[in-house]
């Protein structure tokens, strides 16, 4: 029995079963029958999570992008790979065939050599939702480049901060974006986070939105004309499994980003066999995920799982509210979209204009929803069934992180009966505990704690690059030998998994996670502040808002408040981007904090969120009447 797609709940188990019995065995045999291999593996497995070090597939020989392309050629050249949907509605969407799509990432990598880029060169790529993105993914991952996508949305220094550490020597930009009615200087963020990156020798810059930009003598060039005189034959890069594939940046609590750093084989193993049993993908079906694919939800699946299983992924270049709120309803209608994987937080802002722009338009070709990102609340949850599946499609609530390179809990759809705000069981392969404060694992149902796994899956992180001291210190040190996900979660009567949310200085907004550290860093630049602390607060669409709270060198007075509160969000928008932005801004006297200088954030989460009947312990507290003043004038 071929055991790559599971098609019920029993078969489930079964599988479920045999993957954690013996997980060397089972990854070998779907390795084995899914992929294409230069050469296999010696050892399937070798982990030490006290190191911490994992590989799989040791040994075996690959390129990711034959498999993504080459071996589809033969049975699927004609078929649509990359269904690309532009901003304007007006313009026509573009089918990119399997055939037409591997001779541009051909292309593509030929540039790319041409430019000095050789196997394990960084290459950061800073593009809009444009097919040159993933196709400049996949011409990195052809010739054993590690690529580096950094979230278009992000600022110059965010964008420097992130080149510097990978130590990227080309850069991939655009001369724009669309977004809806605006279009966005993506070429000047580019210029000016250059000014701190020396040693950056070239930037390709795509067309788009036909601005006129500033091309820098020796170091910028237009990348349509390279791709028009470059070869549409480029052998694969052959790499070993454990060679490292991309990096890609994920907010800690503290301090930088993580260059989460994901390898070759077994990143592939798990996104393919995931994307095909939680989105139950069918020949012929067409398949959307909103996400972007500077986010690891893009790299899995809209680009790599997809891809692998020769599916017609469907890139969607503009927002959700251009040009009105039933955009998304209108491109699954108009291109019979079969599976449709998008955040809560892209649910709660639509849901929140009415039934009336969904039902304007036939989404009967639904077959799967999904989300992802963050919790997925009741009512956002009913919305989503009722509205877009009809009742008719399971919705897959999938938990997972950047860290974790795949799908870890989630129904299977058809399969796993589904429970709101249950992201359910684990997925195959994966073993998930819940823990104690004291390190002691809590067995039994209806409990809850902190979310680990237990075992290695082909897919999880194998480092942070340039620091593996601090991989060890965040995932493997608070719990012996586990891997500590940084999430709380519940276990039900039935061993169903709900993901409460961080348990850390993680603030997950509109799906985005922000370290609460660097917006304080950023906020502590103002001139007029003494001190700041940012916590989250529930938001309507948001899922969760930032609410800071600032003391102001000199009690502040004479300034204007109003105006530090515009220069303190106009500070945030350069260093970090316009995500990170604070929605409340409380200016305090002081803050809370525990006689040996902490602040204790837990109070002023509490406050933030209107939940102030019972503050916990706060005997500790070396100024009690900063919380009192505090709570007189909450906003
Ligand atoms: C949160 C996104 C609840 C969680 C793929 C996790 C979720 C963080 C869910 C990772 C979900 C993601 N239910 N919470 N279905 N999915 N999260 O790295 O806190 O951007 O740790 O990866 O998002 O976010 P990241």
């Amino acid at each position: 029995m071929s055991n790559y797609h599971i098609k019920h709940f029993e078969e489930y188990f079964q599988v479920y079963r045999k993957s954690v019995r013996n997980p060397e065995m089972f990854w070998e045999e779907i390795a084995e029958e899914h992929f294409a291999w230069r050469k296999k593996w010696d050892q399937v497995l070798s982990w030490d999570f006290t190191k911490p070090e994992i590989k799989w597939f040791e040994g075996a020989q690959l390129n990711i992008t034959e498999n993504c392309l080459d071996r589809h050629l033969r049975t699927k050249g004609d078929k649509t790979a990359i269904l690309f949907e532009p901003n304007d509605p007006r313009d026509p969407a573009e089918h990119i065939s399997y055939k037409e799509l591997h001779e541009r990432v051909c292309k593509f990598a030929n540039v790319l050599k041409q430019n000095g880029i050789g196997k394990g060169d960084r290459v950061c790529i800073y593009l809009p939702m444009i097919p040159e993105l993933a196709i400049s993914v996949l011409a990195c991952a052809r010739i054993g480049a590690v690529h580096s996508v950094v979230f278009a949305g992000f600022s110059s220094a965010a964008l420097s901060t992130r080149i510097n550490d990978c130590d990227a020597k080309l850069v991939l930009t655009s001369d724009g974006s669309y977004r809806g009615s605006k279009t966005i200087d993506l070429k000047g963020i580019v210029d000016e986070a250059l000014t701190d990156c020396p040693r950056v020798e070239t930037v390709l810059v795509a067309k788009r939105i036909n601005s006129e930009i500033i091309m820098v003598e020796g170091r910028d060039r237009w990348l349509q004309p390279l791709l028009d005189q470059s070869s549409s034959d480029c052998a694969p890069e052959i790499m070993e499994a454990e060679d490292p594939l991309f990096i890609l940046y994920t907010s800690g609590s503290t301090g930088m980003p993580k260059g989460m750093l994901h390898t070759t084989a077994g990143y592939m193993v798990y996104t393919a066999y995931t994307f095909k049993n939680v989105f139950q993908y069918k020949q012929d079906d067409v398949y959307w995920c909103t996400a972007d694919i500077g986010w690891i939800t893009g790299h899995s699946y809209i680009v790599y799982g997809p891809l692998l299983n020769g599916a017609t992924t469907l890139m969607f270049e503009g927002v959700p509210s251009y040009p009105d709120f039933g955009r998304f309803w209108e491109i699954i209608q108009k291109h019979q979209v079969n599976q449709f994987y998008t955040a809560p937080t892209a649910i709660r802002a639509l849901a929140k204009h009415g039934t009336e722009l969904v039902d304007k338009y036939d989404l009967s070709s639904l077959k799967v929803l999904g989300s992802v990102g963050e919790p997925i609340n009741e009512e956002a949850w009913h919305w989503y069934n009722d509205n877009v599946g009809k009742k008719r499609s399971p919705i897959v609530d999938t938990w997972w992180q950047t860290e974790t390179g795949g799908i870890m809990i989630t129904p299977i759809p058809f399969s796993t009966p589904t429970k709101p705000t249950y992201a359910t069981l684990p997925f195959i392969g994966i073993q998930p505990s819940l823990m104690d404060e004291n390190g002691q694992e809590i067995k039994g149902n209806q409990v809850s704690g902190r979310l680990c796994i237990k075992f290695p899956w082909p897919s999880i992180a194998r480092t942070i690059w340039g620091n593996h001291q601090r991989y060890k210190d965040t995932y493997f040190s608070a719990f012996t030998n586990k891997y500590f996900t940084g999430d709380g979660a519940l276990r039900d009567e039935v061993g169903y998994y709900r993901i409460t949310g961080r348990v850390d200085d993680v603030i997950i907004v509109s799906g985005h996670n922000l370290g609460t550290a660097p917006i304080e860093d950023a906020i502590n630049e103002h001139p007029a502040v003494a001190e700041s602390a940012i916590v989250g607060f529930p938001h309507d669409i948001k899922g969760s808002a930032l609410y800071g709270y600032i003391t102001l060198k000199d009690t502040g007075e004479g300034r204007d408040h109003n105006n530090v509160r515009k220069e303190i969000n106009q500070l945030i928008t350069e260093r970090i981007g316009p995500i990170a932005k604070l929605d409340k801004i409380q200016f305090t006297p002081g803050l809370p904090k525990t006689r040996s200088g902490k602040i204790m954030r837990r109070i002023l989460r509490k406050i933030a969120s209107n939940d102030t009947s019972n503050l916990g312990d706060t005997s500790t507290l070396l100024n009690p009447e900063v919380v009192e003043e505090i709570m007189e004038n909450v906003l």
